[in-house]
């Protein structure tokens, strides 16, 4: 993608006799990159005029006020013997042969810059918003591999909560793909490699919860198999969902692995019929503040590359792992259910907890399908494939809430507001530079 989007709308509800929605599109100022940036990583801090870029080797800080966009740039050289070793390694594309910035997030105060370095990724801090560092202080930190891909075209999501960071890493070559807590005070954790099969992931959420350490994330992903037959579909949609208090199992199971992962399929089509949309591209999710409501949207497409949008309840899929049977177990639960969150306390190595590790272990599946709400997908204003999607709550001036989608084609975005009833959608042309 070799154009920068800045859509700036206000939207407006006229109250009155017959209400209407009214857009008024600004032009707002631009940045152009003076070279063409072909990945691009994001931070903004909500509320903050100021962006974080990060691009081939070099991070861009823009900072927006009205009239004008002010630019400061911090390079971030590959070391020439990590480009010069990719490059004799004839690696999937020479030109990926260069330090691509792939995450750019705070954690409790933690600035962490990670790029790919030529294929052997690394991480620094960014210290008085300008300079890069190693990372250093207090806390664990995973390997960079772990946090970054060390390609740029190898989809990556990193996700801060509560001091901690979450590092969720498509399958690529040799690699299996892996949800980790990668950084913080909390015990660093891993999927067991059986649990996930060649995922690509499409996005990752925190779901709040009214008590704390009720709090989970999702994490969706879409499955490969690659043995399945050629009149077989390979793909499989997927949330998998872990606690953020999890501190792991114990010395004999599970010891730097999730106690707590459990996954779902995910299905975005027809009701019951053959026509479904098994690839998940793309996942957002709304949510209130500190409750454990909202929606989530996902991006599909099935095997003509056609798309679609799914909308779910969070309290559907909350239901689902909560109460759903687990796939190819059939003995009941004594005690507590597993995979639960749970706080911190004397019981947690019982032997129902250690029981109860042994199910999280070799079935992490529910179940329970999770449907999407309407049963089909969402009717859109367009038959393009979409790229890109990206979900907001607008406040209006009548006071009512609009969940806006913003949805992104080869050529075209679509903003739509009111998705779950009846969609309003605007079409804008998109420019490149
Ligand atoms: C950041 O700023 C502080 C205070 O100005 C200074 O003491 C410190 O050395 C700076 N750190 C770096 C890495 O430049
Ligand atoms: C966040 O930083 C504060 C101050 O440095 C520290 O006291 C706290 O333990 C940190 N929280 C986490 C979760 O690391
Ligand atoms: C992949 O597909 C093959 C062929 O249908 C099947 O035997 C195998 O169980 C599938 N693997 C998984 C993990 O579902």
């Amino acid at each position: 993608m070799n154009y920068f989007i800045l859509l700036s709308v206000l939207a407006t509800v006229v109250t009155g006799k017959s209400p209407r929605l009214k857009f008024i599109v600004h032009e707002p100022p631009r940045f152009h990159f003076n070279k063409p940036e072909n990945y691009i990583s994001m931070y903004h801090q909500e509320g903050s005029d100021t962006l974080y870029v990060g691009g081939q080797a070099m991070i861009y800080v823009l900072t927006f006020s009205d009239k004008k966009v002010v630019d400061m740039k911090i390079p971030a050289a590959s070391d020439q013997t990590a480009i010069d070793t990719c490059k004799a390694k004839a690696s999937p594309d020479e030109m990926e042969c260069d330090n691509f910035i792939t995450v750019l997030q705070k954690v409790n105060d933690t600035f962490i810059v990670c790029g790919t370095n030529a294929g052997s990724p690394r991480c620094w801090m960014l210290v008085n918003e300008t300079v890069l560092t190693d990372v250093q202080g207090g806390g664990m930190i995973a390997p960079a591999s772990h946090i970054s891909p060390p390609f740029p075209s190898q989809k990556s999501i990193n996700l801060p909560a509560d001091g901690s960071l979450y590092s969720a890493m498509s399958s690529v070559g040799g690699h299996v793909g892996s949800i980790r807590r990668t950084f913080g005070s909390q015990k660093l954790l891993k999927t067991e490699n059986i649990w996930l099969l060649s995922p690509q992931f499409a996005g990752a959420s925190i779901i709040p919860a009214s008590e704390k350490y009720k709090e989970e994330i999702y994490f969706f992903f879409t499955e490969f198999n690659k043995t399945a037959r050629v009149d077989e579909e390979p793909y499989r949609a997927r949330i998998g969902r872990i606690c953020t208090v999890d501190e792991g199992g114990i010395k004999a199971l599970l010891a730097d692995s999730w106690t707590t992962f459990m996954k779902a399929r995910v299905m975005c089509g027809a009701g019951n019929t053959q026509q479904q949309y098994n690839n998940m591209k793309q996942a957002v999710v709304l949510t209130a503040q500190d409750k454990r409501a909202g929606v989530m949207y996902g991006l599909f497409s099935n095997a003509w590359g056609r798309t679609v949008v799914c909308a779910y309840s969070i309290e559907d899929i909350d239901r689902a792992f909560s109460n759903s049977k687990l796939k190819g177990y059939s003995s009941s639960f004594s005690g507590s259910r597993p995979g639960m969150c749970e706080r911190k306390g004397p019981s947690a190595d019982s032997q129902n907890n250690i029981k109860n590790l042994g199910v999280i272990r070799y079935y992490p599946e529910i179940e329970d399908v999770i449907r999407p709400v309407g049963v089909n997908p969402l009717d859109l204003p367009t038959d393009d494939q979409i790229t890109h999607a990206v979900a907001d709550i607008v406040l209006a001036v009548n006071d009512e809430h609009y969940t806006v989608l913003y949805l992104g084609t080869g050529t075209c975005a679509h903003l739509c507001v009111k998705m779950m009833r009846v969609a309003t959608c605007v079409t804008f042309r998109l420019e490149s530079f």
